[in-house]
């Protein structure tokens, strides 16, 4: 797979570590052998820089001078998008959804904080289960008419173009393998929006890999995310120019078991992972994706999930700044 036709901005100048999660193997102590691959070190955080380094370019080579885009109240998206378009010297709006009733506060901490400190132009916050592409439309329109030129980035900046920061990521995994000599049985990563997820799943097929690719969801059911994730992996596979057959929806895993009440609401489960992550190794997952994933992460190597001498990577996408948004669900516990 030749990603480099691609252009990208080059914010992703390094690769992320491969690291052994020693303690915790230790603490699971059933023969399974854990890793992490450090993707919240990227610069500004996250998975989305992986993403905006393919989806700016793309906004930069049709001329655009600013970037609109949406997400929960407390988005790490958005907050990367704003950061970013402050390094390219765009404007940058954003549309938040309540996801949550009543959870949107001008106040709050965390990534909310952020956009107003990062100097988003504008915010407007909308009902959850609004249509946010429309939202982001009208607000196009009405930048074109005071002269601008906008570019839209969906949710989770997850299309066909923003899963290329994931497919190149699976390339460059596959690299730091055969480097280090180091035999993956399992990846397990976040499903959302999913350009993480898709993009993810449409390389290690095309690579014909054998690695199995696990996704856990953060906000739906099993059948509802394989959906979202073999939409958006439809998106990049034209984008690449690939047979849309090579990915069929069957092969996709999308547990939908650690999501409980809801996107962004609290678990037990969650709690106990950012606390494991945080006394073991030191590492600072976030409550809304993390958080969940670890969840699922710890609890199927615990159940047996993965066989005894499997070695199981778990990849970490960022978003601890919306920790101390939810510091409450960390109180008594
Ligand atoms: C920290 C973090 N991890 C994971 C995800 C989910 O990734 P995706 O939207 O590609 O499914 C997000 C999405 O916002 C995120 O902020």
């Amino acid at each position: 797979m030749d990603l480099n036709r691609f252009k990208k901005r080059g914010y992703v100048k390094k690769t992320t570590d491969i690291d052994p999660l020693n303690n915790i193997t230790k603490v699971m102590n059933n023969g399974v052998n854990l890793y992490i691959k450090r993707d919240d070190m990227l610069e500004n955080g996250g998975n989305k820089t992986r993403k905006l380094d393919y989806l700016i370019a793309d906004a930069l080579e049709k001329g655009c001078d600013t970037l609109i885009t949406c997400g929960a109240v407390q988005s790490n998206h958005c907050r990367i998008t704003l950061a970013w378009s402050n390094v390219e010297k765009m404007d940058c709006h954003l549309i938040l959804e309540e996801r949550v009733p009543g959870s949107y506060s001008e106040d709050a901490n965390g990534n909310n904080f952020l956009f107003h400190l990062m100097g988003a132009k504008s915010i407007k916050v909308v009902q959850g289960g609004a249509d946010l592409m429309a939202k982001m439309e009208e607000k196009a329109e009405q930048l074109r008419a005071e002269g601008k030129k906008p570019y839209i980035i969906p949710g989770g900046g997850s299309n066909g173009i923003g899963a290329l920061g994931y497919s190149s990521c699976a390339l460059e995994i596959m690299e730091q393998l055969t480097k280090k000599a180091l035999d993956i049985d399992a990846i397990v990563v976040p499903s959302g929006s999913s350009g993480t997820h898709a993009g993810m799943a449409v390389a290690l097929k095309a690579m014909n890999s054998k690695i199995k690719l696990v996704g856990i969801n953060v906000s739906k059911p099993e059948d509802a995310q394989k959906e979202v994730v073999y939409k958006v992996a439809q998106q990049h596979l034209e984008h690449l120019g690939l047979d849309k057959d090579l990915l069929k929806k069957e092969e996709l895993i999308c547990i939908g078991d650690y999501v409980g009440p809801g996107y962004s609401r609290r678990t037990d489960g969650m709690v106990d992972a950012v606390k494991t992550f945080a006394t073991e190794e030191g590492i600072l997952l976030d409550p809304v994706y993390t958080g969940k994933v670890g969840d699922g992460f710890l609890t199927l190597v615990k159940d047996g999930y993965f066989k005894e001498g499997d070695n199981v990577l778990f990849l970490h996408t960022g978003g601890s700044i919306a920790l101390y948004a939810y510091i409450d669900y960390f109180k008594n516990k």
